[in-house]
């Protein structure tokens, strides 16, 4: 494989399923040596067959790593290292939320969902920072629009104050990278369909009202996410940091 990403080490997690798996696949198909992890290691391991099988190239640990640790998050970066000796690009894509109302969340419920979206993005960006700034590099965080705007009934109040926060250090980031050669920049994805939110869109009633805020009139698809974090990461977009991306189908200009 060759391409924007030519031998480049490209980290990326929660490559398990939805768009950790689009990613690798398109990482990969633009040249990138990918090495995935996920706390669902079967689904990490099946994306590593498929990238395989598209003739890419892909590794990760052997074992489900919790990144929302910092001991998982060092096994992951020093994982990197051993096979590879290097790191170029980090795609802080995993994550997992916990939504109710703001007076119905329980603690556990507003910490995990901390934990699993903000906590795993910093201990995995803190321990690969060295190694990027070792040659340069690119960190591509994943936000959401929940980031930028509420959405009555969705429950999003943990999820929206950990996205905001992405997109914040993001911008952080940007500013002490820069004088090391490390880009970052935040992608904000709308509604996607993935298999996590496939079963809403089956629902004739709710696809409806979620398409109805989309000006493009239909979820986003998980290649057109990473076929945008492709370019992120690439020279192509050498003059781009401390952004957000967002890729909403129209949804925030509406
Ligand atoms: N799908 C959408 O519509 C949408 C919209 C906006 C933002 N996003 C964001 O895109 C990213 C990917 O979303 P997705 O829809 O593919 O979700 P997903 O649930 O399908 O995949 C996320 C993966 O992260 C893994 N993960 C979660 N916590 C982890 C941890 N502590 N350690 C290791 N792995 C962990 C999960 O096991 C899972 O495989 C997330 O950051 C999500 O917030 C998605």
């Amino acid at each position: 494989m060759s391409g924007a990403l030519d031998g480049l080490v490209a980290l990326i997690s929660g490559t398990g399923g939805g768009l950790g798996r689009a990613a690798a696949l398109h990482f990969a198909a633009a040249g990138a040596r990918v090495v995935g992890c996920d706390l669902d290691i079967e689904g990490h391991r099946q994306t590593v067959d498929l990238v395989r099988a598209s003739g890419g190239e892909m590794d990760g640990p052997a074992d489900a790593l919790d990144l929302a640790t910092a001991a998982g998050s060092a096994a992951w970066i020093d994982h990197a290292l051993r096979a590879h000796g290097r790191i170029d690009i980090l795609y802080n894509n995993a994550s997992a939320a916990r939504f109710a109302p703001v007076d119905q969340m329980t603690d556990a419920e507003w910490h995990f969902t901390i934990r699993n979206e903000l906590d795993l993005v910093f201990f995995a960006t803190r321990a690969a920072w060295p190694h990027l700034a070792a040659q340069g590099g690119v960190i591509i965080n994943v936000g959401s629009t929940a980031a930028w705007a509420g959405t009555a009934g969705s429950g999003k109040i943990a999820h929206a104050a950990a996205k905001g926060a992405i997109v914040a250090m993001t911008r952080q980031l940007a500013v002490e990278g820069a004088p090391l050669g490390i880009r970052a920049l935040s992608i904000s994805p709308g509604f996607i369909r993935t298999p996590g939110t496939a079963p809403f869109l089956q629902r004739e009633e709710i696809r409806a009202r979620l398409v109805a805020n989309i000006p493009l009139g239909r979820p986003g698809e998980p290649d057109e996410i990473a076929a945008a974090a492709v370019f992120a990461a690439s020279a192509g977009a050498s003059f781009m940091t401390g952004n957000d991306i967002v890729i909403d189908g129209g949804a925030l200009a509406a």
